[in-house]
């Protein structure tokens, strides 16, 4: 692939902005570091969680490169060629200061040699600076290239068995090779990875199989979603016990080690809009795994006579998916549906509930719930998930946190509030209503101002969650207590 090659040589041309739009980050950011080995030009990365870094060097962000302002003045202001990775940038755009500074770098660019990367998803290039930029494409991989990454997987299975040969049928890796094109390199690696370990061959066998989870990875209208939304760690305040456990089983969670200890999952228990969800998305984000939803509303609803057959169909996705994060957002309303028949939710127990019990597979599951009560007692009981943790309302210091992270979230420096006084004010208040604040005090100070005195004046505003459902808050912190771990 040549990839690496013309992204080297678009950086050393005369564009001072490259603008990649991939959901392959991981993968670029490994080319970037290729290139960068070979360059006489330091290259770094910012993103908004983590500040500006060496590229592959795990150092501590410094603070003061934190928002996108002082990102930029930075490298404006640096005497230094560099190459500046900035990772999804595209929130921060429609920004006068942000456009201005991002031109003024781009028109250093004869004099000084910095270049700036921007990496996102999507990324609409302002008027301003369009005539500085160019686009890079990481691209889907070809027919040869395809090939390539099979006889690669094939190699690489041979190493970890000894130089052993792996059965593979000629007219199947043929058939394969036409089949996986439309995917990035990322999911034909994995999807072909599968085929071999299933059953250490590559044989007609595994074809349909293979077509149906690239069909559904493709499909938006799946009951298996994709989602490219994840978070890191770094975005979730509090929650420091959850995170240790996760941590420690990172190698597990990759499907490094052995598959006896294989992680199964988490449940997540707790008062809503305390980061139940975030934590899903953060746990793939934070180790860099896929993130697939199962989406219960559909399971019920569009395949309504074929539920079962389609749920089994999305559970062989995940593991066809493996390693992976497979996220089960509110249990209760997916096991319990209001309005189904009984029997057909009794019976997508079951088949959960077997599923659970004996997938071979490192696909973890993050369930989530908000009324533990209404679920099943088999589902909840130990064994099939490894712990459920109890997410309760944050305490000051987390509030401070969660302040802290939604101010620099839009591009609002926590330094210039008053954290303490926030938190000490908003006791009660969920991490999404701290969020919703935030929000809210954006639109109520004239031209977008926010300061101390308006979050107050929200706060005062609200009624939070925490008061109207004091009882039933209460009563599941109560049922929490005996049977769960708490998540702080
Ligand atoms: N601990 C936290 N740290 C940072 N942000 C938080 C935290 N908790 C909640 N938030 C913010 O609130 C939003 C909503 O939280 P989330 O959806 O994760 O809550 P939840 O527990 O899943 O709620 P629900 O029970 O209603 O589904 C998050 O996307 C995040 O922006
Ligand atoms: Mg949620």
């Amino acid at each position: 692939m040549n990839e690496l090659r013309d992204l080297e040589l678009m950086l050393d041309s005369r564009s001072p902005l490259i603008i990649v739009e991939t959901l392959e980050e991981q993968r670029l950011l490994r080319i970037c570091l290729q290139i960068s080995m070979k360059s006489i030009r330091p290259f770094y990365r910012w993103s908004i969680t983590e500040g500006v870094r060496p590229l592959g060097i795990d150092v501590e962000a410094d603070a003061d490169t934190m928002d996108p302002a002082s990102i930029l003045r930075h490298i404006k202001l640096s005497a230094q060629a560099g190459v500046y990775i900035l990772l999804d940038f595209h929130p921060y755009l429609t920004d006068a200061v942000h456009v201005r500074l991002i031109k003024e770098i781009a028109q250093q660019r004869e004099s000084m040699n910095k270049t700036l990367l921007f990496v996102s998803h999507a990324f609409p290039i302002p008027a301003e600076v369009k005539h500085f930029c160019a686009t890079f494409e990481l691209i889907l991989p070809n027919q040869a290239q395809i090939k390539n990454i099979i006889n690669e997987e094939i190699k690489a299975w041979s190493q970890r068995n000894q130089g052993a040969r792996l059965k593979a049928d000629r007219d199947a890796l043929d058939k394969l090779a036409n089949n996986l094109g439309g995917i990035s390199v990322t999911h034909v690696r994995r999807l072909v990875r599968h085929a071999i370990e299933d059953d250490n061959a590559i044989t007609h066998s595994d074809l349909p199989e293979l077509m149906r989870a690239k069909h559904m990875l493709m499909s938006h209208d799946g009951i298996i979603h994709f989602e490219y939304d994840t978070a890191r760690f770094a975005d979730v305040a509090g929650l420091a016990t959850l995170k240790a456990w996760l941590e420690k089983r990172k190698p597990a969670l990759l499907g490094k080690s052995s598959r006896i200890d294989q992680p199964k999952g988490i449940m997540l228990l707790g008062v809503q809009g305390c980061g139940k969800s975030l934590v899903a998305k953060a746990v793939a984000g934070q180790f860099g795994l896929p993130l697939l939803r199962l989406d219960f509303a559909s399971l019920y609803g569009k395949y309504y006579g074929e539920t079962e057959k389609n749920l089994a169909q999305a559970l062989q996705v995940a593991e066809v998916m493996a390693p992976c994060v497979l996220w089960m957002d509110e249990l209760e309303k997916g096991i319990a549906p209001s309005g189904t028949d009984e029997g057909l939710s009794r019976r997508v127990l079951g088949s959960l509930l077997s599923w659970m019990a004996e997938r071979k597979s490192p696909v973890f599951v993050v369930a989530t719930s908000n009324d533990i009560t209404q679920l099943p007692p088999e589902l909840v009981r130990k064994g099939r998930l490894d712990e459920i943790f109890f997410v309760d309302l944050p305490d000051e210091d987390n509030r401070r946190r969660i302040f802290s992270i939604h101010l620099r979230q839009r591009n609002l420096a926590p330094g210039g509030f008053g954290l303490q006084q926030l938190a000490q004010h908003s006791e009660g208040f969920s991490g999404s209503e701290i969020e919703q604040l935030v929000v809210s005090g954006l639109y109520a100070g004239a031209a977008g101002q926010l300061d101390t005195a308006i979050l107050l004046a929200e706060i005062e505003r609200t009624r939070p969650l925490s008061v109207v459902m004091q009882e039933q808050i209460a009563s599941l912190r109560q049922w929490a207590a005996s049977r769960t771990v708490t998540a702080h």
